[in-house]
C-alpha cells in the first residue's frame, strides 16, 4: 500500500506518501506525471495511522494529521504546529483549482523569475513563458508571467515553512491573500488554478526554508556542479561581430588586467542565423580564434536558438532534419512556421527523444572546437509572427509513444525539453568534462539542466534594484545558478551605473554583462578610468572569493539551498527580514548591500542578530539597522563574526584543476562558525566517483581547526591567517 485513495461520484482523491516526508495529493487516477519535474517514486509509508469516521478520515504520518472531509475531498492538514493546510475549495475538471484559507503564513516566495519584490503576499502572478520585452517597453511588475513557469512557492512564518509544488504543465495562475478582482472571492485565500491538466500537488511541511528546499531539491533536482571557470566573469554583447573583434575584446581584458573567463558569441556569429552554422565572412578563421582565445585563458560560448531557418525552396539545412521532427500545424498538417531571427522558422519537438538526440548530437563541431557553454535563447518559444509573441496554442507535439500533444500542455515545458537535449548532447560529445547551459525559459526542475536569466531587463537603476528580490525568488524555486545582464540589455547605463551594477554582479552567481544592438558599449574600460578602476576592483573581489563561491554551488548543488539567499534564512525570527529587498547573503557568511540609486553615498543597512564585520574596513556592528557611508568604488559586504573566509590568490582567470593557496581571513567573534572548503579539479564529472576535497573550517580558541569530510583530491596550501 503506497497510496490512500477516495472516491466521490467520478471525483478521485489520491494520497501518496515520498521520502523527505513529502505528500502528494492528486485529483485524478491517471498513471502517468503531467510533467518532467519530479524525479522521486512514492514510498510505503512507515508507521501510518488511519482513523475512520463517518464524514471524515484522520491519517496520521510522521508530523502529518491529514484529516479528509470525505464528500467534499477537501483536506485539512496539521503539522506539530497546528493547522498548515485549510481547504476553501477543490475543483477538478477542465479548469482545476485549489483554494485554501490564509492561516499562518507571513511571507511568501517562490515562483521563478517574477518581476516583483521578494514577499509575493498579496499579489496574484501567473505561469506562462513569456517573451517578456516582446510583450511590454520594459519590463514592469504589469507584466506577471515571464520567461519561466516554476508552480512551487514556500510560505514563511517564525515557527515553520511549507513548500507547495503544483504539478500542472498548462497556464497557471497563484493568488496569495489578493483579496480583489476576478481570482480572489475573498480576503484571506491562497488561491492557485490552472487552464487544464489535473490538480495535483507535493506539501513539504518543515520548519524552516532550507528544509523545504532541500526537499524540494531531492523532488526535482538540484543545480548541476558547473565547471568552475563558469563562476568568473562572462563578457557578452549582441553581437561580437567578427573574429577579430571577439579576438580583441579577448586581448584588451588581459591588457587591462580586469580577470574573465567567458565570452560570448551571439547571433551574428551564424550565417544568416541559420543555428548550427558559421558566417565565414565574419569568422573565416572560427576554429583558430577561439584556440587563439583559449590560449588567452578564455572560454567561449555560442548561442543556440531552437527557430530552424526555413530555406526559399522549403527545406530546412540541417543534417537529419525529417518534417516529423518539429512541431507541427494541424490547419497545414505541415510544420508550424513562425517567425524569428532566420525569418521563416520551424521549431524542433524536444518532446521526442529521437530529437533531442538529433539536436544534441548537432553540437558536435562545436564540441571540437573546444566549446563547452551553450546558450539557449528564445525558447518560450519566442515568434515574432504572433500577437501573443509565442507560437499559437493549436500546434502539437508528438511524445515517445506517438500521442499527440498540444502545446497547451507542452508550452511551458518547452525550454526545459530544449535544455534537456542540450545537456545529454553536450555531457554525450564532451566526455567526462562538464558543460555549461544557460537558458532564458524554465520550467519546474529545469535547474538540474540550466542556468537562467532573467532575459531583455533595460538599463535603469529601477532593473537593477529589483534584479534583487527576482534572484531571490528564483533562488527559493530551486534556480541557484542565477543572473542578470549586468548594466543592463535595453538603453545605455551610466559610468556610475555601470560601476554599481557591476558591483552587484560581483556577488551574483551569474557574473555576465551583456547589452543588446545599437546600445553603447559595456566593456568595463568604456566608462572612463575611474570607472575602470573601481569595475576592475569589483571583479577582483569576485575572484578572490571563488572558492568560497564553488563550496556555495557544491552546497546547492547537494542539498539544493541557493548561492543568493534572503535574510530570514538566518533568522525566521525576524519579520523585518521578509520585506528586505536590498540586501541578500552570499553563501553561509556574508551579507551583500549593494548601492542602487545614483549619487548616494550611504545607505541603511539592516543587520539580523548578531554581530557582523565590514570586509574590507574591518569595522564591527552590534545594531540591528545602521546607516553605512560608502565609496564611489566600494560595495558593502559585511560577515558574519566567527566565521573564517577562504581568499583565493588573484588571477586573471580559472587556470582549472587545482587550486594552489588559499589565504584565510577570521573575522573575529564569540561564535565558532563553520565555513565549508569543496575543491575538485573544477571541470571533469571526477567528483561524481568522490574525487573531491570537502571540509569544515573553524577557529576555537584562537587554532584554525579542520573537519575533514572527503579527502581524494589535493588540498590548497592555507597561508598565513588574517584576523579583522
Ligand atoms: C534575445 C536575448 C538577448 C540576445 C538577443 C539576440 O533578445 O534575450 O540576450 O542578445 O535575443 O540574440
Amino acid at each position: 500500500m503506497n497510496k490512500i485513495e477516495f472516491r466521490r461520484g467520478r471525483r478521485c482523491l489520491r494520497l501518496r506518501f515520498y521520502p523527505e516526508g513529502i505528500l502528494r495529493v492528486s485529483y485524478h487516477d491517471k498513471q502517468n506525471i503531467q510533467t518532467d519535474a519530479v524525479l522521486l517514486e512514492p514510498i510505503q509509508p512507515q508507521a501510518l495511522e488511519r482513523k475512520e469516521g463517518k464524514l471524515e478520515e484522520e491519517i496520521r504520518w510522521q508530523d502529518l494529521r491529514i484529516v479528509v472531509n470525505k464528500k467534499e475531498l477537501t483536506l485539512k492538514i496539521y503539522d506539530s504546529f497546528g493547522l498548515v493546510q485549510d481547504d476553501q475549495e477543490i475543483r477538478t475538471g477542465a479548469k482545476p483549482g485549489h483554494s485554501r484559507m490564509r492561516k499562518w503564513e507571513a511571507g511568501v516566495y517562490g515562483l521563478g523569475e517574477k518581476y516583483h519584490w521578494l514577499n509575493l503576499m498579496h499579489h496574484t502572478m501567473e505561469n506562462w513563458n513569456t517573451d517578456a520585452l516582446a510583450r511590454v517597453p520594459q519590463h514592469c511588475t504589469a507584466l506577471t508571467a515571464m520567461h519561466t513557469a516554476i508552480n512551487f512557492y514556500l510560505g514563511v512564518s517564525k515557527e515553520r515553512c511549507v513548500g507547495w509544488y503544483y504539478d500542472n504543465p498548462t497556464h497557471t495562475r497563484f493568488s496569495f491573500d489578493h483579496g480583489r478582482g476576478e481570482m480572489a472571492a475573498g480576503e484571506g485565500e491562497m488561491r492557485f488554478s490552472a487552464d487544464g491538466g489535473f490538480l495535483d500537488y507535493y506539501l513539504m511541511a518543515k520548519r524552516s526554508p532550507q528544509e523545504v528546499l532541500t526537499a524540494y531539491g531531492r523532488l526535482t533536482g538540484t543545480s548541476p556542479l558547473w565547471p568552475r571557470k563558469f563562476l568568473g566573469l562572462q563578457q557578452s554583447r549582441y553581437s561580437y561581430r567578427t573574429q577579430e573583434e571577439l579576438l580583441a575584446v579577448a586581448k584588451r581584458f588581459r591588457k587591462e588586467e580586469i580577470p574573465c573567463d567567458v565570452l560570448y558569441l551571439d547571433i551574428h556569429y551564424m550565417d544568416e542565423y541559420r543555428v548550427f552554422s558559421i558566417d565565414q565572412k565574419a569568422f573565416p578563421k572560427f576554429v583558430e580564434t577561439l584556440q587563439e582565445v583559449h590560449k588567452l585563458g578564455f572560454t567561449v560560448i555560442v548561442i543556440i536558438d531552437p527557430g530552424v531557418k526555413l530555406e526559399k525552396d522549403g527545406h530546412v539545412s540541417l543534417p537529419g532534419a525529417r518534417p516529423e521532427y518539429f512541431i507541427q500545424d494541424p490547419k497545414t498538417d505541415k510544420p508550424y512556421v513562425g517567425v524569428v531571427w532566420p525569418e521563416e522558422s520551424l521549431f524542433p519537438d524536444f518532446l521526442q527523444k529521437r530529437v533531442r538526440d538529433w539536436w544534441g548530437n548537432l553540437h558536435k563541431a562545436f564540441v571540437e572546437a573546444g566549446i563547452r557553454g551553450i546558450w539557449n535563447d528564445m525558447n518560450e518559444i519566442a515568434d515574432f509572427s504572433t500577437k501573443s509573441k509565442t507560437v499559437p496554442t493549436r500546434v502539437t507535439h508528438r511524445d515517445d509513444e506517438g500521442r499527440l500533444v498540444t502545446q497547451k500542455d507542452m508550452h511551458n515545458q518547452y525550454a526545459h525539453y530544449e535544455a534537456k537535449a542540450t545537456q545529454a548532447g553536450m555531457r554525450a560529445l564532451l566526455k567526462n568534462q562538464r558543460p555549461f547551459v544557460l537558458s532564458r525559459a524554465a520550467s519546474a526542475g529545469t535547474q538540474r539542466l540550466a542556468a537562467v536569466w532573467t532575459g531583455d531587463n533595460s538599463s535603469t537603476w529601477e532593473h537593477m534594484e529589483m534584479s534583487i528580490p527576482m534572484f531571490l525568488n528564483l533562488g527559493m524555486s530551486g534556480f541557484s545558478m542565477v543572473g542578470s545582464d549586468v548594466g543592463g540589455y535595453a538603453g545605455d547605463p551610466s559610468a556610475e551605473m555601470m560601476v554599481r551594477w557591476m558591483q552587484l554582479g560581483a556577488f551574483t552567481p551569474l557574473f555576465r554583462n551583456h547589452a543588446s544592438i545599437g546600445t553603447r558599449h559595456q566593456e568595463p574600460w568604456c566608462f572612463g578610468d575611474e570607472a575602470q578602476a573601481a569595475m576592475k576592483k569589483a571583479v577582483e573581489m569576485r575572484y578572490r572569493l571563488r572558492s568560497y563561491l564553488y563550496s556555495a554551488l557544491w552546497q546547492s548543488h547537494q542539498e539544493g539551498i541557493p548561492i543568493m539567499r534572503p535574510l530570514y534564512f538566518l533568522d525566521q525570527t525576524d519579520l523585518r527580514l521578509y520585506d528586505v529587498n536590498d540586501q541578500f547573503l552570499f553563501g553561509d557568511h556574508l551579507m551583500v548591500c549593494p548601492i542602487l540609486r545614483p549619487g548616494q553615498r550611504q545607505r541603511m543597512v539592516i543587520f539580523p542578530k548578531g554581530e557582523w564585520v565590514e570586509f574590507t574596513t574591518g569595522k564591527r556592528y552590534t545594531e540591528s539597522v545602521a546607516i553605512v557611508e560608502v565609496a564611489f568604488d566600494q560595495i558593502p559586504v559585511f560577515v558574519r563574526a566567527g566565521a573564517v573566509i577562504p581568499l583565493d590568490m588573484l588571477s586573471q582567470f580559472d587556470p582549472e584543476g587545482e587550486i594552489d593557496e588559499l589565504e584565510l581571513i577570521y573575522f573575529e567573534g564569540t561564535k565558532n562558525l563553520k565555513t565549508k572548503l569543496y575543491f575538485d579539479d573544477g571541470q571533469s564529472f571526477a567528483f561524481e566517483s568522490g574525487s573531491y576535497r570537502e571540509s569544515w573550517i573553524h577557529v576555537e580558541d584562537g587554532i584554525l581547526r579542520e573537519e575533514i569530510l572527503q579527502d581524494q583530491y589535493s588540498a590548497p596550501v592555507m597561508k598565513s591567517m588574517k584576523k579583522r
